[in-house]
């Protein structure tokens, strides 16, 4: 079984829970671009979808689905998307994608939160993977200093995130720091300490936006976790 197909079988799974006529929140990424794959068979059964990345919008795009704008829809009824990592409690870090900020906009537009991941995705503790964190660009260094002082278990090494040489600049115009070294073992904490440093955008842990429910792609199959 290769990690391609377990994404494929989650991104599938994940059709149960969207509605027909409704609009549907969609993510970021690998293990999403799956799901829209899957979404295409229903093209004509949905509204549309609010989208999270460019990337997401040109892929629902291709397949026919319309993609509106968050501020055009209200509340959405369910939000798919993968996860960096997630633990038993649907805390999750996310961003590898560089995605977080409108990923965690539409997740908090959304009243159920589906996680779709194949088993090496989930931890028991958050922080292995590095922390993406979008932050003004002017801010940077400050952010990163803030990580290296590590007040409330927030001791990490950050770094900006590059993509040809040259900082990565976001859907947003922001840069990404990845931060390595943490542990994360109170994630609403540390979620709140992050957020409130001057010139961050969004921090990837997703504690607030936690995961409702999430399919797992294992050997054995799609497991539900709630
Ligand atoms: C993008 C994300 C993705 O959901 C996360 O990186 C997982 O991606 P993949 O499904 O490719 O492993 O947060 O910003």
């Amino acid at each position: 079984m290769t990690q391609d197909e377990l994404k494929t079988w989650v991104g599938q799974a994940a059709l149960r829970y969207v509605v027909p006529g409704e609009i549907v929140g969609v993510g970021t990424g690998s293990t999403v671009n799956k799901f829209i794959d899957a979404l295409a068979g229903m093209a004509g059964q949905i509204q549309g979808a609010v989208s999270s990345s460019e990337a997401s919008t040109a892929r629902l795009r291709a397949i026919g689905i319309p993609v509106f704008d968050a501020n055009e829809v209200g509340e959405l009824g369910v939000y798919v998307d993968g996860a960096d990592e997630i633990d038993g409690r649907g805390y999750m870090v996310k961003g590898g994608g560089a995605a977080l900020t409108r990923e965690k906009i539409v997740a908090a537009q959304a009243r159920q939160f589906v996680c779709i991941a194949d088993e090496s995705k989930r931890v028991q503790t958050l922080g292995a993977f590095p922390l993406p964190v979008e932050v003004i660009p002017m801010a940077a260094q400050a952010v990163a200093r803030r990580f290296a002082a590590g007040v409330q278990g927030t001791r990490g090494e950050a770094t900006l995130r590059l993509k040809d040489g040259a900082p990565l600049v976001t859907d947003n115009g922001q840069h990404i720091l990845d931060v390595r070294g943490l542990q994360i073992t109170d994630p609403l904490a540390f979620e709140r300490e992050v957020n409130q440093w001057p010139g961050v955008v969004t921090v990837g842990v997703f504690a607030n936006q936690r995961a409702h429910v999430c399919l797992l792609g294992t050997a054995q199959g799609v497991q539900t976790l709630t």
